[in-house]
């Protein structure tokens, strides 16, 4: 195995300090995608996955705690043949503690898979595949696994938050990371957006569809602070001063604009990118 990029290792050390970090933030926010609401995120890409009992093999890549995979054994189809993979024990170790004995998850990295060539139907990967290094060898992966005209659908950022938190959030984080001089970059910046995924997908994926997946909650600051921004990598990379002078600014700055319940509306885009192996 390669050594870790120091982005790879900054994620490693996060995920074994803060593990389930992604399925509490959005495991519970229910996700509009083409007109449908679905219960979360999770839902609306298993939604992805055919919903019978055909046998397909089906691998989630950078699957954490094993939160998409538990939804999809829950649909309990005899021809599903589930698998995931994450380099970070933490959150392995979660999911193997939740997940039934015949999923198989494998610890290892996405640019180097040890999975058998063209014998995987479906990838799936939820909020994962932004943060990889080398992007463009884990798509080659992807499709070295895919069957010939296997589907590879994910969840990714995509805008983000959503305005007016979006603005009055990053007004108050900008200038503390500035300050505590943070500057890991995790991720390709070409997956930031829509254009980038297109080219990223281009030279072995077709029939590459982007699709809004809209999130919003409605939740007091302290709520939002605590089950989302506090678990975020921006807010981990600070200092614990740093971190607790953004709370207080922001929890001030975000109770002026709640409702008269002491409530706070947030949004945040995410994308649904989907494609066809060729
Ligand atoms: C934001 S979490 C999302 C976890 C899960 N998909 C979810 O949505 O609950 C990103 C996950 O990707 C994993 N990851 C990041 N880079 C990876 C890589 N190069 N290879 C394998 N796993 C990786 C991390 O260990 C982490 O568990």
């Amino acid at each position: 195995m390669n050594a870790h990029t120091a982005a790879e290792a900054y994620l490693l050390d996060f995920h074994r300090r803060v593990v389930s970090s992604t399925s509490i933030a959005f495991g519970s926010i229910p996700a509009s995608l083409n007109g449908t609401l679905h219960a979360s995120s999770y839902h609306a890409l298993a939604s992805m996955v055919p919903a019978d009992n055909k046998a397909l093999s089906v691998l989630d890549i950078g699957c954490g705690d094993g939160h998409l995979l538990s939804l999809l054994a829950g649909r309990k189809h005899r021809g599903l043949r589930l698998a995931g993979v994450d380099m970070s024990d933490g959150e392995l170790d979660v999911a193997r503690s939740v997940l039934p004995n015949d999923i198989s998850l494998l610890k290892e990295r996405a640019q180097e898979l040890s999975i058998a060539t063209g014998t995987i139907d479906v990838v799936l990967s939820h909020m994962a595949l932004m943060l990889m290094d080398d992007i463009e060898q884990v798509l080659s992966e992807i499709h070295r696994i895919l069957r010939p005209c296997g589907t590879l659908a994910f969840i990714v950022g995509g805008k983000g938050l959503l305005e007016p938190v979006r603005q009055l959030y990053l007004n108050e984080l900008r200038p503390i990371l500035r300050e505590e001089k943070i500057s890991l970059r995790l991720g390709d910046a070409r997956t930031s957006t829509g254009e980038g995924w297109r080219t990223l997908l281009s030279s072995s994926f077709t029939d590459c569809k982007l699709a809004d997946v809209d999130l919003e909650v409605s939740t007091t600051p302290s709520e939002f602070w605590d089950f989302f921004l506090s678990t975020t990598y921006d807010v981990d990379l600070l200092s614990s001063g740093g971190q607790e002078k953004l709370r207080e600014r922001v929890l001030a700055i975000l109770a002026s604009n709640c409702d008269h319940n002491g409530n706070l509306r947030v949004g945040c885009g995410l994308q649904l990118i989907t494609a066809r192996s060729t």
